[in-house]
């Protein structure tokens, strides 16, 4: 038992809470991605979105966005922006010229499917598609709430976020990384992304939420964010290619720093919980009433198996 452990959704909880977000982020993904894209480009789109996924990043802006009594449109498009710019980022992780990998959310990788050029491709359209989701015409979301859900976005993928940390990640096959370095390098390619998706779900409230409140959904961002990363080093090792959908063991195989080959499985273990423990303090922190979910999805982060 872990402290706090008392205030946990049983898992049944999450799954009726997820239950309907999920569903509407997969129609509305489904409504939105590679549709009248010429040739084969929406069809990679399409392979590289629907079907298979946690959906980790939209749980957590629908989860931030009602803890803040967020509106539900922005909430649902800023959800599915921050999946297409995660989803961009995995078909461009395993190219050849970076990871290198032939199995994601047990399928071929979009590259060996649809060739190199395509999946290349279809990763900018992606980009492009999850900026245009957070501009509609109209006035479904306001203007002020659009220029900031941009921002978020833009700054979580671009150079000091995930495209970033993407960078440390490869010149850094082979080295030994210290902890200070490999934190940076996992706070940036990963939890970034996660920690935006925290703070774009804040965004969508249509009142001021406090900056006392907003500081501590962004700490609680920050640890999971990196709570992901050292967790998804763990699995790499400990499970198997079928649970994954990916190729286990890339990591050792590709000479990667991970939390793992620093600080052992045991190490690692309890740096997650560390931060797990650090991401509910921020919550208790932040005051906010409802916060249910975000403390679900930090156990969720931390004890999943795939
Ligand atoms: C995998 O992310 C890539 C990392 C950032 C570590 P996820 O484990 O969230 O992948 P999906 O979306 O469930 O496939
Ligand atoms: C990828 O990290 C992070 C991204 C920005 C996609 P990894 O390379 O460890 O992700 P997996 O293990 O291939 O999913
Ligand atoms: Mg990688
Ligand atoms: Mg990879
Ligand atoms: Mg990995």
């Amino acid at each position: 038992m872990r402290a706090g452990d008392s205030l946990r959704w049983p898992a049944s909880r999450l799954a009726t809470w997820s239950e309907p977000h999920l569903a509407r982020v997969e129609a509305a993904l489904s409504r939105w991605v590679g549709i009248d894209a010429p040739v084969a480009l929406g069809d990679a789109m399409r392979y590289a979105v629907l079907d298979g996924g946690k959906r980790l990043r939209p749980l957590l802006v629908l989860a931030a966005a009602e803890a803040v009594g967020g509106q539900s449109g922005a909430a649902l498009r800023a959800a599915c922006a921050s999946e297409l710019i995660h989803a961009y980022s995995l078909v461009h992780d395993d190219l050849p010229c970076m990871d290198n990998d032939v199995l994601r959310r047990g399928k071929p990788t979009v590259h060996v499917k649809f060739g190199e050029a395509d999946a290349l491709l279809a990763g900018d359209a992606l980009q492009a598609l999850a900026f245009e989701l957070l501009t509609p015409d109209g006035d479904e979301v306001p203007a002020a709430v659009q220029a900031r859900l941009c921002r978020l976005l833009a700054r979580a993928a671009g150079s000091q976020g995930m495209a970033g940390g993407q960078a440390i990640d490869l010149a850094s096959v082979g080295r030994a990384l210290d902890e200070p370095q490999l934190r940076e390098m996992h706070r940036l390619k990963t939890g970034a992304l996660l920690q935006g998706s925290v703070e774009m779900g804040a965004a969508c409230s249509g009142e001021a939420t406090a900056p006392a409140a907003l500081a501590a959904l962004r700490d609680y961002g920050a640890a999971i964010g990196l709570a992901f990363q050292v967790v998804d080093d763990i699995l790499d090792v400990i499970a198997d290619s079928a649970t994954l959908g990916k190729t286990a063991g890339k990591d050792a195989a590709s000479d990667k720093p991970t939390y793992v080959s620093l600080l052992g499985l045991d190490g690692a273990r309890s740096r997650a919980d560390e931060l797990l423990g650090q991401a509910l303090a921020a919550l208790d922190r932040s005051t906010l009433a409802d916060t249910g979910a975000l403390r679900a999805l930090a156990y969720m982060v931390v004890d999943r198996d795939r």
